[in-house]
């Protein structure tokens, strides 16, 4: 019988790493969020106090529920302080960093830690392929903003135990998820049907069809929550490249997800959406 989860730590503490803190505090995890920036950790237990504050002024939560939930992350910018039953990796869209990152997860933690990622695009057999014991490597997919958004993809690589699923499902779940097992493919499945959403909008702007606004307000009209350009400054626009490129190189090339120039200059420039204060739109 393996040890319930109890306590897990989040590399990355970004977007979705302070969402996907809040979640998990929320279920009782000791959690501990490090990231390699002391600014990320700031901003990040001032997302986390806003997630929670949220969720007391929608009746989800009481004061001291949310009080409880806070004191149960540690924000930390010490590597060693990452052990216990499951580690989730949320940092950069980018396969040398997590590579390395995983490896020195499995130095320090024992061979049945579990080891996830919640990259949107790279293969998880890869990074199993990398990792001492890939047998407990497995893709825990979140969606933005993770504390709202229900779905959670576990995606299984050839080397995954079964059992690994099995057990990452019933966390998220403990969670208040809905998750549901994918197979390792190219952007699993809800990012590679959405990834056109992005890139024919961005195709259409290069091509001066029409303007952002014009395009996000035309595709709300037409029942999508949120328009292509402020869902792309909402995801990231550097995550959502990174993840464009990954997707372009594990789909042979092909044409139709060949990324955009536009969202590559955007991130050389800085421009990452909400998260820089400017991206397609500009922010306070
Ligand atoms: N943004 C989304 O909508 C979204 C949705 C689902 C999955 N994802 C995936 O989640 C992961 C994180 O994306 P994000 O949008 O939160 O990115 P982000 O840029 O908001 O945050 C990434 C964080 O990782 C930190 N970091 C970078 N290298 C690190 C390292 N070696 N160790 C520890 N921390 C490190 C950075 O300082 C940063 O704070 C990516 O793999 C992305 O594809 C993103």
């Amino acid at each position: 019988m393996k040890k319930e989860i109890r306590k897990i730590g989040i590399a990355g503490a970004g977007t979705m790493g302070s969402g996907i803190a809040t979640v998990a505090a929320l279920a009782g995890l000791e959690v501990q969020l490090y990231d390699i920036r002391s600014e990320a950790l700031d901003h990040a237990a001032a997302t986390v106090l806003k997630n929670l504050s949220g969720a007391v002024k929608r009746g989800k939560i009481s004061e001291e529920a949310k009080d409880q939930a806070f004191h149960r992350i540690a924000f930390t910018g010490e590597f060693s302080k990452l052990t216990g039953e499951l580690m989730i990796e949320a940092i950069l869209e980018k396969f040398e960093l997590k590579k390395e990152l995983f490896q020195k997860l499995a130095a320090q933690n024992s061979p049945d830690c579990i080891l996830s990622s919640n990259t949107s695009s790279i293969p998880i057999t890869r990074i199993a392929a990398v990792t001492p014991h890939p047998e407990r490597v497995v893709g825990l997919h979140f969606f933005n903003p993770p504390h709202i958004m229900k779905l959670v993809e576990v995606i299984s690589a050839p080397q995954t135990d079964p059992k690994v699923a099995d057990r990452v499902k019933a966390l998220a779940e403990r969670m208040g998820k809905r998750a549901v097992h994918v197979k390792d493919a190219p952007g699993f499945i809800v990012n590679r049907v959405a990834r056109p959403y992005y890139l024919e909008a961005l195709k259409m702007l290069e091509e001066g069809i029409a303007n952002t606004a014009a395009i996000d307000r035309l595709m709300t009209a037409s029942g999508f929550k949120m328009g292509p350009f402020r869902l792309m400054d909402l995801i990231g626009i550097d995550s959502n490249h990174y993840t464009s490129c990954s997707m372009y190189e594990s789909f042979f090339y092909e044409a139709r997800f060949r990324p955009s120039r536009i969202q590559q200059q955007m991130t050389e420039a800085g421009k990452h959406g909400r998260k820089s204060g400017e991206g397609f739109y500009k922010y306070d």
